[in-house]
């Protein structure tokens, strides 16, 4: 219901490695929005490589890549949407550029360790880069920049899905008048 707004609309831009919990708790946050009454986009690694396969992972194309879909967040927040983006988006430059096309942008580090990551191996994308059976695969053999000065990180080694939620809700609440 539109009487429940309360937080500021910021694009929230989840950022970590594969399986750190991005889309899981970026999708949680994003149906608790639209449920208190904010017009709220989702946009999701995954789903936009899906429509343009072609999307490549050497780092410029990971650039223009995240380049071109924070334009769009910055766009749709003009029109006072909340913009919910996960990417994996291992690189500060690209995070940064980001940054400066939105007016109000709050990065989150999705800092699970590589280790925590691997184990989940959500896809079983871990075990294949492992034996070199795809390459260029963040934190493996391609580098992941760490967040210089992210307005939250979040580790889910121990955590719940509700409770890392809760983080992001807390620190929107925190922000918010
Ligand atoms: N506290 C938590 N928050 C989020 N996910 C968690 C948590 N605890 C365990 N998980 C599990 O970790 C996995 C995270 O996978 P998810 O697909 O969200 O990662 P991702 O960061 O979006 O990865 P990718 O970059 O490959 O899309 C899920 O299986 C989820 O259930
Ligand atoms: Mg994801």
């Amino acid at each position: 219901m539109a009487s429940e707004k309360r937080f500021k609309p910021t694009v929230l831009w989840f950022t970590g490695l594969s399986g750190s919990g991005k889309s899981t708790i970026s999708e949680r946050v994003f149906e608790i929005l639209k449920q208190q009454g904010y017009e709220v986009e989702h946009l999701d690694g995954d789903v936009i490589r899906d429509i343009f396969p072609k999307t490549g992972f050497s780092r410029e194309e990971r650039t223009d890549h995240i380049k071109r879909v924070g334009y769009l967040a910055s766009r749709l927040q003009t029109h006072g949407v909340f913009v919910i983006g996960s990417f994996i988006s291992p690189y500060q430059d690209a995070r940064d550029f980001v940054r400066n096309l939105c007016d109000d942008f709050t990065e989150i580090y999705i800092s699970t360790p590589l280790e925590e990551c691997e184990r989940r191996d959500v896809k079983g994308l871990y075990a294949k880069a492992r034996k070199g059976e795809i390459t260029q695969f963040t934190g493996i053999d391609d580098p992941y920049e760490v967040p210089e000065d992210p307005e939250l990180t979040i580790d889910t080694t121990n955590k719940s899905v509700e409770e890392a939620v809760q983080e992001v809700l807390d620190f929107l609440s925190s922000t918010s008048k």
